[in-house]
């Protein structure tokens, strides 16, 4: 671990993913939601040509302007993108038994759904991956805070490397507007974090970047792919 943190140490991203591939070649892995530091990863990816494969979850829930996003992605990079969906007969026992919108009820609930949408779909993503690269930084929820650039993840058995995860958020912008980068129109409207439809709201200047996530809830901001 220690080797792996040192080797990585004042690498750019593009040199840090390119070690990784290196150390593991055809097992790293990219995860994307197409939220704006995964625009800044994926852009790092595909200019360097760097051997990674590159997926997405789609829960089936996401908004028109994530899915106008992925087509401009595609269209702008020409690069394989494998998108994982929810497994059919989970998703419609899910809804026969408590209907669409059952994560509104209780975080049990909410879980459940996120479990089905997202972790189960993630879980068949990384079989076989020894690295998972993800857009994760500090800033964005305490719970991220304390966060390394690479982490070893015991449950999944696999490296989690987080190469923005000291990056500001203005660092992210300043990079998408040199670049030329495709972004999420809902980023013009008040949103920051970015999740499915039905449980992502825009924030309130001063609300921490995630407020909008999960937003009935008192205090839980993640779903269970990152704790
Ligand atoms: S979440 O846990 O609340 O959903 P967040 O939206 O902050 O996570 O995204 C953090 C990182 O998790 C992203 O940079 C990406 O690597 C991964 N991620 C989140 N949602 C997805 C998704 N739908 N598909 C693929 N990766 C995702
Ligand atoms: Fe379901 Fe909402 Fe979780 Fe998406 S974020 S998987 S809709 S509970």
């Amino acid at each position: 671990m220690t080797d792996i943190t040192t080797a990585l140490d004042n690498l750019s991203v593009a040199e840090g993913i390119q070690y990784l591939t290196e150390q593991y070649p055809g097992a790293v892995a990219f995860s994307t939601s197409f939220g704006q530091e995964d625009q800044v990863i994926a852009d790092i990816i595909w200019k360097n040509q760097l051997p990674v494969r590159v997926f997405t979850l789609d829960t089936g829930r996401l908004f028109q302007e994530t899915y106008d996003l992925i087509d401009l992605t595609m269209a702008r990079y020409k690069q394989p993108i494998d998108v994982y969906f929810p497994e059919t007969a989970a998703v419609e026992q899910l809804i026969r038994q408590k209907g669409p919108n059952s994560f509104y009820e209780s975080v049990a609930n909410r879980k459940e759904c996120c479990g089905i949408r997202k972790i189960v779909p993630l879980n068949r993503a990384l079989e076989g991956v020894k690295v998972w690269i993800t857009g994760l930084r500090a800033e964005q929820s305490e719970n991220r805070h304390d966060m390394k650039v690479i982490e070893w993840d015991e449950q999944r058995r696999l490296y989690k490397y987080n190469p923005l995860i000291h990056w500001g958020y203005d660092e992210v912008i300043q990079y998408l507007s040199e670049h030329n980068v495709p972004y999420n129109k809902l980023h013009d409207k008040g949103f920051i974090s970015i999740g499915c439809a039905p449980c992502t709201r825009a924030i309130e200047p001063g609300e921490q970047p995630r407020a909008g996530r999960w937003w009935w809830e008192e205090s839980h901001k993640e779903c269970g792919l990152h704790g």
